[in-house]
């Protein structure tokens, strides 16, 4: 990892982008939760040399994975393919159908157009017809489908044989993966890192593996580039006054960006205060970056630092608590003009930490439940409230 001070090339010098991605070169991949963990949290760092690329604090990397090679074998096997067949690839053009399953299409969750050519070649009555055949039972598909991919279907349906060129049609484009970058380019020069939580879990009686996050976990190696492109998040930038404090939510991979944050924060002496919640299940295993966070709280780089680990006692407690319990100074730093930002899961996190903010701004700031959404509100229209959930 350098520490040396850079500044970014602009991204008008390069001829990569989304359409024409970047092979990335591996620097590094390092295990960031604790052996016993109940997650594998993996630290990446990836090399731009030669790209000609810049991003800026808050982006995101776009990657484009490669699947799992041994689910391609089990499902060429599954068709009764070779792999050496030749079909069309997602742009159109002709590739064997081993590279198209690997790199062009999903091969994992089927899309409707594979579950409608089981359904219609299967013999008598099913629960996937029924399902299919009524638009209001869409929840009950999703439900009946959860956790079932491609190959299920292959493996319990043998009597439905499929042409090679045939299945791939039925299948969607391989669509890449957005990472928040948890580097400050200023800090790491020709550098990105990542911040990936592998998705592994099992349903159906098989081990599953997320493509993305586990392409990246397992698969790449020196010999194998990251294609990679950068997403843009121009509505999760820093503040443009580096005096303007910071408060900054980041849970589980929600610490990334903020990584990144305090990294740009330092090298460039912005003189305003910064504050991170951080949570995870437990502080032994799963306190992500914990040096780096309390060398930065040591240095004075991070002016509060307040951490809920959900699984160390018997109640759960999660960053809002934390919040919650700092209220009146945190309502201090909103009068101030703080900035206040969340990263990490959308379903249940971000909303929460939503509601906590408006307690908030009821209790230590003496509003009622009205003015204190008109007050969230109005942090919203000003661009203080910046959110980047997944
Ligand atoms: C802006 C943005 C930033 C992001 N930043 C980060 C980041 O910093 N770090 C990070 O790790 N991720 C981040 N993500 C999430 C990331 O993009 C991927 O979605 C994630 O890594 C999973 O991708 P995958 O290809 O590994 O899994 P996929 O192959 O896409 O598999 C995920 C799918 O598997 C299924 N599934 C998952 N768990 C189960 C289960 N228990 N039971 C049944 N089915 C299940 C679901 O259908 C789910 O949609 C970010 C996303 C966005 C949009
Ligand atoms: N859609 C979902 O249901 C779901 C759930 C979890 C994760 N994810 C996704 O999984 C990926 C990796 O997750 P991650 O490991 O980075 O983090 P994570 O699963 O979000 O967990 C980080 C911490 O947040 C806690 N947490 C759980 N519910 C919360 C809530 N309502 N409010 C505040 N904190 C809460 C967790 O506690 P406990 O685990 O002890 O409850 C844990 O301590 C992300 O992409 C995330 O979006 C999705």
């Amino acid at each position: 990892m350098s520490t040396e001070t850079t500044t970014a090339t602009p991204a008008a010098a390069s001829p990569y982008s989304r359409k024409n991605p970047f092979p990335g070169r591996l620097l590094v991949n390092r295990l960031l939760s604790k052996d016993g963990s109940g997650k594998e949290i993996r630290h990446l760092e990836i090399s731009l040399a030669g790209s000609g690329l810049s991003y800026e604090t808050g982006d995101s990397l776009g990657v484009y994975p490669d699947n799992d090679p041994a689910l391609v074998e089990e499902t060429l096997a599954a068709l009764g393919a070779t792999g050496e067949e030749t079909v069309p690839g997602s742009d159109g053009q002709p590739v064997p159908l081993r590279l198209a399953l690997l790199r062009h299409y999903q091969i994992t969750q089927p899309g409707k157009q594979f579950l409608e050519a089981i359904a219609a070649r299967s013999e008598g009555a099913s629960v996937i017809k029924e399902l299919l055949a009524d638009p209001l039972r869409k929840d009950d598909l999703a439900k009946y489908t959860h956790g079932m991919e491609v190959i299920d279907f292959l493996l319990t349906h043998p009597s439905i044989r499929f042409a090679p060129e045939e299945f791939v049609k039925l299948l969607r484009k391989l669509q890449p993966r957005l990472y928040s970058i948890s580097s400050s380019q200023r800090v790491h020069g020709d550098e990105v890192h990542l911040t990936v939580a592998a998705v592994r879990y099992e349903s159906h009686g098989r081990p599953r593996k997320g493509v993305a996050s586990v392409f990246l976990a397992e698969r790449v190696e020196d010999h194998m580039p990251v294609p990679l492109f950068f997403h843009s998040a121009k509505h999760f930038r820093l503040p443009e006054d580096p005096a303007t404090p910071v408060i900054m939510v980041g849970p589980g991979t929600g610490i990334a960006p903020f990584r990144a944050f305090l990294q740009e924060r330092q090298a460039t002496g912005a003189p305003g205060k910064n504050w991170l919640f951080f949570g995870d299940q437990k502080a032994a295993y799963d306190y992500l970056y914990r040096e780096e966070l309390e060398e930065m709280r040591d240095g004075g780089v991070l002016t509060r630092l307040d951490t809920a680990f959900s699984r160390d006692q018997a109640e759960k407690i999660y960053v809002q608590q934390r919040m919650l319990e700092n209220a009146d100074e945190l309502w201090r730093w909103l009068e101030e003009g703080a900035y206040f930002y969340v990263c990490g899961d959308a379903s249940r996190m971000a909303k929460d930490v939503d509601a906590a903010l408006h307690r908030i701004v009821e209790t230590a700031g003496g509003k009622t439940p009205e003015e204190a959404a008109l007050y969230v509100e109005a942090l919203k229209k000003a661009k203080r409230y910046r959110r980047d959930v997944y």
